[in-house]
Order: C-alpha cells, then structure tokens, then sequence
C-alpha cells in the first residue's frame, strides 16, 4: 500500500523545484485547469512558478506538498493577504495531482492536508476558484465548498471558448 503524505514546505530546494515543474507541466498537458492550456512547455510555467515559490520563502505562503512513497506526486499553495485585515483566511492556489495518480482518491488527501495546514497557522476559512464545465467544482463542493460568486466567461481558453470563473469558499 503506497504512503501518501502531506506536509508543508517553506523551503523549496532545485530538486524539489524541478519536481513541481515537472509535475504542473503534465498536469497541464494533459488538461488540468492550473493557469495554462495544452500544449505548454516547462518554460512557460517556470516564471510562474517562481513568483509562486517568492511567496513561500518571504514566509507569507506555504506549499502544501504531497508525496507517495516519498516521490512527489502533486502540490498546492496556500497564499496569505498582505492586507492586515486579511490575515485570518488565505486563498489556495494551483490545486493539483500529477495525471499518474489521480482519480485514486489523493485529491481528498491532499486537500485534507491543505485544510491541516491552514488551521495549524490559524487561516480560518480557505477561498478558491474552479474552472468552469470542468467538473473540479464538484470536487471541491464535495469537501465542503461553497460557491459564493461566479464570474461568468471570466477565462478565455481560445476565442469562442469562455469559461465561468467559480468562486468557492470553505470554512474551517
Ligand atoms: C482536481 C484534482 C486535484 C482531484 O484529485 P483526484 O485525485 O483526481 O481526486 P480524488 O480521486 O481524490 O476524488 C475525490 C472525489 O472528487 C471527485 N472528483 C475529482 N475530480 C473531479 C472532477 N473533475 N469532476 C467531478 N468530480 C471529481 C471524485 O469522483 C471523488 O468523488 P467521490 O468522493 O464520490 O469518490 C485532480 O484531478 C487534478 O489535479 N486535476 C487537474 C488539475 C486541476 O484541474 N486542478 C484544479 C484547480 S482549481
């Protein structure tokens, strides 16, 4: 039976860094819903990624990381406000299991360590946004998430193909 584990990340190594990249670029090939449309390549994502990772070591943000068998096997980011009336809750960002495993029930495990996280630096609610006509909507609503605004046709995958942004909330 592999061993899944979430754990939090504040320093992220080129090793490790390499292993995110790695795995946002197949997610997004094969069609997740994490920033980019298919086919892109790990040069597109890195500048991405790294503004991400300037976050997680200014100590503001975390990576939520999960392994199996203590290979990485997919990530998100909690990312705090920097508005001091915002302290209490943070966003989660770039949700996502590498296509190798998913569908076998990490995603609830990775999200339950994302909630673990964010309670254990005292975020009291999580917000995030789905894609829309995806489908992660549901997964997300499954886990207690609810839909709090929508902003319709907000992402444009290619002209001709809107996408509703769906803004989802969860208390801890
Ligand atoms: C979304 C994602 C993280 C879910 O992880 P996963 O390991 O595939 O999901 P799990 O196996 O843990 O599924 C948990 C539950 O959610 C449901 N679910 C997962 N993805 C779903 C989808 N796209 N549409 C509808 N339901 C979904 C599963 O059927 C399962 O339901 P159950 O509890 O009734 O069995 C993963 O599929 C992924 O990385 N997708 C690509 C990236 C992406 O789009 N991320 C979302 C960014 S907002």
């Amino acid at each position: 039976m592999p061993a899944a584990e979430v754990r939090a990340v504040a320093a992220v190594d080129d090793a490790l860094r390499a292993d995110l990249l790695a795995c946002w670029t197949d997610v997004s090939n094969a069609g997740g819903a994490v920033g980019f449309v298919p086919p892109v390549q790990p040069d597109e994502i890195a500048p991405v990624l790294d503004r991400l990772l300037e976050g997680v070591h200014s100590g503001r943000d975390v990576l939520a990381l999960l392994t199996v068998d203590g290979a990485t096997a997919g990530f998100a980011t909690l990312v705090g406000s920097l508005s001091p009336l915002r302290r209490h809750w943070a966003t989660v960002l770039r949700v996502q299991v590498h296509p190798a495993h998913q569908g076998t029930g990490l995603g609830r495990v990775l999200m339950a360590g994302v909630h673990d996280i964010a309670r254990e630096r005292g975020w009291e609610f999580l917000v995030l946004s789905a894609r829309g006509g995806t489908g992660v909507d549901t997964f997300y609503r499954r886990l207690g998430y609810q839909e709090y605004g929508r902003l319709p046709g907000a992402i444009r995958l290619a002209p001709g193909d809107d996408r509703d942004d769906i803004l989802l909330a969860c208390r801890l």
